[in-house]
C-alpha cells in the first residue's frame, strides 16, 4: 500500500513540477492535483470521498478510513482525536487523502456571539464578519475545518424556531450579513490554518416551512424563489463560499436534495459555482420518507444526479451507487465530478500540506474574542420602547430589583446551536450588574418563576415584594434555549408559562418595569409592552449578554439594534413582513376593529378591505425598528437625478442630525418601491443601510448610492431585468417611516 502511496506522490509531483514550470495559477495547480489524484482513485474510494460520517466509535471509524469509506467527519471535536484520525488517513489508507473535519459552529465556537439573527439585528456586517473570524480562530484551534453556517434561509414566520439561526425577513439584509460571515469564517485565504470553509445553508426555501413547522414542505413558485429566496445563496457565491448544503423541504414537491433545477442550472449553470454541495442530516435517505424516492438506492441515485456531491451520514451513496453505475443509472462522470469538487475543496483548505492541529497556545475566549462579543451584544439589542425616557437607569435608583427567569441563566442565554459553550464562561445580567453597579445600586434579586415555561406562581409575590422596595424593576423575560433552533416550532408565539402575569403583577406595583426579552425569535408582547415603561429586546445574546446589556440598562452603552424581523402583534398574524405586495384593497389606516362593529351590522357596512378584524394589519413593530437614548432627525434629501435610465447610479442623499442629549448611532435605511411592475411587486424594499455614529447634536450629510441595476427583478418573462417606470423612495429610520421622493427610470 505504501508502495502505491509513494507512487501516487510521486506523479502528483512530476506534475507539479512541469505545472509550476509554466507558471500556473494557485487554482490550476489545484485542478491538476485534483486531476492526478482523482485519476489513481478506485470507484471505492470516490465513493468513499463522498461519504461523511458521525462517528460513535473511533476504531470503527480508523477502520472504514483504511479501507477509504470516508471523506469527512463531524461532531469529533478533540484535536488529539482528529490527528490520530488524520494520521490512520495519511499513513493508512492507500492515498493517504486527508480528512474533512466539520462542526456545526453557527454563532460562536467557545465565545458564544448573539444568535445570527440577534447579529443581523445589528445590520453591521463588520462585527457578523468579526464574529465569524472569532468562531473560526477557536474552531480551527480544534482542528475543525468547516462549519455548517451561515444559514441564511430567509424567514417570514416565527413559529419556524430556526428563524433564530437566520438572518430574518429580508433578502437584502441575509445577503450581507450573510457573505460578511462567509468572509469571516473563510479569512483571507482558506489554506491559512485558521481558515474553516463556510457552508450556505439551506438550499433552498426551506425558511418558508408551511406555517411554520419545521421540515415542512414549501410552495414557493421559482419567481419569488429567485426573488426572494435566492439572492442571500448567490452573494454567498459571489463571497466565495466554499460549500452548499441542500434543504431538508420538498419545494412544490421536490426535495432539496434531488432539486437539479437549483443544484445545477441555478447553481453550476448560472453562477459558475465549483465549490462542494453536501445533503443536510440523512435528507438523501429521508426522500424516502417525502415519497419521492422508493429505497435507498433510488435515494442516492437522485441525489448526484441532481448535483449532490457529499452525503451525510445516510450512506446510501457508499452502499449502492457502486451498482447504480453497473446499472447505468449513474455516469462515472457524475461520481467524477462530486469527487473533484470535494478534492478541490481540500486541496484548497490546505489540508494536504497541513493535515494536522497545531494548538500551540489556547485561543478559547480570549479577552478580545469576548470583547468582539460584548460589542456584537451591544450592536444587537433593541430598543423597543422609552416611556418617559425610563431608560438608561440614573442615579436615582439606589435600588434595584432584578426579576425574571433568564435574569441569571447562562445556559439559556446563550441561545440554540450552541454544542461548545460553556455554561460556566457566560456573564449573566445579574452578575453583570451586580459586578459593575454593585456599588451604584442596590441589588435585590428574586427570580420569580424558575424558568420561562414555569407556570407555578409561587414566586410572583416574592418577586413584587422585591420590586415594591426598589426604584426601578428589571425583569428578564423570554425563552429557555430548547425552545427556539431546529424542530423547535411553535404555534403560540406568546411568552410562555406565567411570564406575562409576572409582567403585569409587577407593574401593578407603580414602580417603572424595565423588561429585557432573550429569546430566538420575535414573540407576540403587544401585552407585556403595554404593562412595561421600557423594553429592550436582545436575541439569545450568547456569552457576553450579561456586561453588554448592563451597560445598556446604566447608559454607559446607547442601544442601536434594529428589528431584522417584523413583530406580529398576535400570532395569527404571521406571516406578516414589511415587503409584501399590495391587494387589490389594501386596508386603511382607520379600518374599524371588532370591538367598534356594531351588533348586527350589515354585510358590507364596514367596507371590504384587506385586513383583520381583531388585530388589524399593523405590527406591533416593523421591520428596521429600534430606539436610542437620543433621537434622530432626518431632512433635505435630495437624490442625483429624477429621471434616471437603466445605465445610471442613483446618490440619494440627506442630512442626519442627531437632536437629544446623548452621543449615538442611527441605522440609516433606504428603501424602494417599483410602483408598477409585469408582476407586482413589494411595497417596500430594503436596498441600502448604513450605521452612523453622531455626537449628542451633531449633524451629517449621508450619502448613499445605489446603481439602476440593482432595481432589477424576474418579471413575468423571467428575465433579470430593471423595468422602466416609476419608483418612490424612502429613507428614514425604519421600514414605515422616512423621508420620500419619487423618480423614474426609462429604458437607454
Ligand atoms: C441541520 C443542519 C446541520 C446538520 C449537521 C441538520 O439537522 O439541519 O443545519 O448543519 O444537521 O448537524
Amino acid at each position: 500500500m505504501k508502495s502505491i502511496k509513494l507512487i501516487a506522490t510521486a506523479l502528483i509531483s512530476v506534475f507539479i513540477g512541469s505545472c509550476s514550470s509554466q507558471k500556473e495559477t494557485p487554482e490550476a495547480i489545484i485542478e491538476n492535483k485534483v486531476d492526478s489524484l482523482l485519476n489513481l482513485m478506485t470507484l471505492e474510494e470516490k465513493l468513499g470521498q463522498m461519504n461523511q460520517l458521525s462517528p460513535y466509535n473511533l476504531e470503527e471509524l480508523a477502520k472504514r478510513i483504511r479501507k477509504g469509506e470516508v471523506g469527512s467527519i463531524l461532531n469529533v471535536v478533540n484535536p488529539e482525536e482528529i490527528n490520530k484520525i488524520q494520521e490512520v488517513a495519511l499513513n493508512e489508507s492507500r492515498l493517504g487523502i486527508p480528512i474533512l473535519v466539520a462542526r456545526d459552529v453557527i454563532h460562536g465556537y467557545k465565545t458564544i456571539f448573539p444568535i445570527p439573527l440577534g447579529q443581523a439585528a445589528t445590520f453591521n456586517p463588520e462585527i457578523a464578519e468579526q464574529g465569524a473570524r472569532v468562531a473560526a480562530i477557536e474552531a480551527s484551534s480544534d482542528g475543525i475545518r468547516w462549519t455548517f453556517a451561515p444559514m441564511i434561509d430567509v424567514s417570514r414566520d416565527p413559529r419556524w424556531g430556526r428563524i433564530a439561526e437566520s438572518c430574518g425577513e429580508d433578502p437584502y439584509l441575509s445577503a450581507v450579513i450573510g457573505a460578511a460571515m462567509v468572509k469571516g469564517y473563510q479569512g483571507e485565504s482558506l489554506n491559512a490554518p485558521t481558515a474553516i470553509a463556510a457552508c450556505a445553508k439551506h438550499f433552498v426555501a426551506y425558511g418558508a416551512a408551511e406555517g411554520g413547522r419545521d421540515y415542512n414542505s414549501t410552495f414557493i413558485p421559482e419567481r419569488v424563489l429567485r426573488n426572494v429566496y435566492l439572492p442571500p445563496f448567490k452573494a454567498a457565491v459571489d463571497a466565495g463560499c466554499a460549500t452548499f448544503m441542500t434543504s431538508f423541504n420538498d419545494n412544490d414537491g421536490v426535495p432539496s436534495t434531488a432539486n437539479s433545477f437549483v443544484l445545477k442550472d441555478v447553481l453550476r449553470k448560472e453562477w459558475k459555482y465549483d465549490g462542494m454541495v453536501v445533503t443536510d442530516w440523512a435528507s438523501a435517505l429521508e426522500m424516502i420518507n417525502h415519497g419521492f424516492c422508493t429505497d435507498e438506492k433510488d435515494a442516492a441515485e437522485k441525489s448526484v444526479n441532481a448535483g449532490v456531491d457529499m452525503e451525510m451520514v445516510s450512506e446510501t451513496f457508499i452502499k449502492h451507487l457502486k451498482q447504480s453505475i453497473t446499472d447505468k443509472k449513474v455516469a462515472m462522470e457524475t461520481i467524477d465530478n462530486a469527487v473533484r469538487n470535494i478534492l478541490r475543496l481540500k486541496y484548497r483548505l490546505g489540508l494536504f500540506d497541513n493535515p494536522y492541529v497545531v494548538t500551540p497556545q489556547s485561543v478559547k475566549y480570549a479577552e478580545k474574542h469576548l470583547q468582539t462579543a460584548r460589542t456584537a451584544v451591544e450592536q444587537s439589542a433593541i430598543l423597543l420602547k422609552n416611556a418617559n425616557q425610563t431608560l438608561p437607569l440614573t442615579d436615582k435608583v439606589k435600588t434595584l430589583a432584578v426579576i425574571g427567569p433568564m435574569a441569571d441563566a447562562p445556559y439559556e442565554q446563550m441561545g440554540t446551536w450552541v454544542f461548545d459553550g460553556e455554561k460556566a464562561h457566560t456573564q449573566t445580567p445579574l452578575m453583570a450588574i451586580k459586578q459593575m453597579y454593585g456599588n451604584q445600586v442596590k441589588v435585590i434579586f428574586e427570580k420569580g418563576l424558575e424558568y420561562s415555561r414555569d407556570k407555578n406562581t409561587k414566586g410572583i409575590s416574592r418577586a413584587v415584594n422585591a420590586a415594591r422596595q426598589a426604584d426601578a424593576v428589571v425583569v428578564f423575560v423570554g425563552e429557555e434555549s430548547i425552545l427556539s433552533g431546529e424542530a423547535h416550532s411553535l404555534a403560540n408565539l406568546n411568552l410562555q408559562g406565567a411570564q406575562s402575569l409576572l409582567i403585569k403583577e409587577l407593574s401593578a406595583t407603580g414602580k417603572p418595569v424595565i423588561t429585557v426579552v432573550m429569546a430566538g425569535r420575535q414573540l407576540a408582547i403587544t401585552k407585556e409592552v403595554e404593562a412595561s415603561n421600557a423594553v429592550l429586546y436582545s436575541f439569545h445574546p450568547g456569552t457576553m449578554g450579561g456586561p453588554a446589556i448592563a451597560d445598556i440598562l446604566f447608559g454607559k452603552v446607547n442601544p442601536s439594534g434594529k428589528t431584522p424581523v417584523t413583530f406580529p402583534r398576535i400570532s395569527g398574524q404571521v406571516p406578516i413582513y414589511y415587503a409584501q405586495h399590495n391587494t387589490g384593497r389594501p386596508a386603511n389606516p382607520t379600518e374599524m376593529l371588532i370591538d367598534d362593529i356594531p351588533v348586527e351590522a350589515g354585510q358590507t357596512s364596514i367596507g371590504c378591505r384587506s385586513f383583520y378584524l381583531d388585530a388589524g394589519n399593523s405590527p406591533l413593530f416593523p421591520f428596521g425598528y429600534g430606539l436610542s437614548y437620543t433621537t434622530f432627525e432626518y431632512s433635505s434629501l435630495t437624490l442625483s437625478s429624477e429621471k434616471l435610465t437603466t445605465q445610471d447610479s442613483l446618490s440619494v442623499s440627506f442630512t442626519l442630525k442627531n437632536t437629544g442629549h446623548y452621543d449615538g448611532t442611527e441605522v440609516v435605511q433606504l428603501y424602494i418601491q417599483d410602483k408598477t411592475g409585469s408582476v407586482t411587486r413589494p411595497v417596500k424594499e430594503l436596498k441600502r443601510f448604513q450605521r452612523i455614529t453622531l455626537k449628542a447634536g451633531e449633524s451629517k450629510q449621508v450619502s448613499l448610492s445605489i446603481p439602476v441595476s440593482e432595481l432589477a427583478f424576474w418579471g413575468y418573462d423571467m428575465k433579470f431585468e430593471v423595468e422602466p417606470g416609476d419608483f418612490r423612495l424612502w429613507v428614514g429610520t425604519n421600514s414605515s417611516e422616512g423621508l420620500t421622493k419619487d423618480f423614474s427610470v426609462s429604458a437607454l
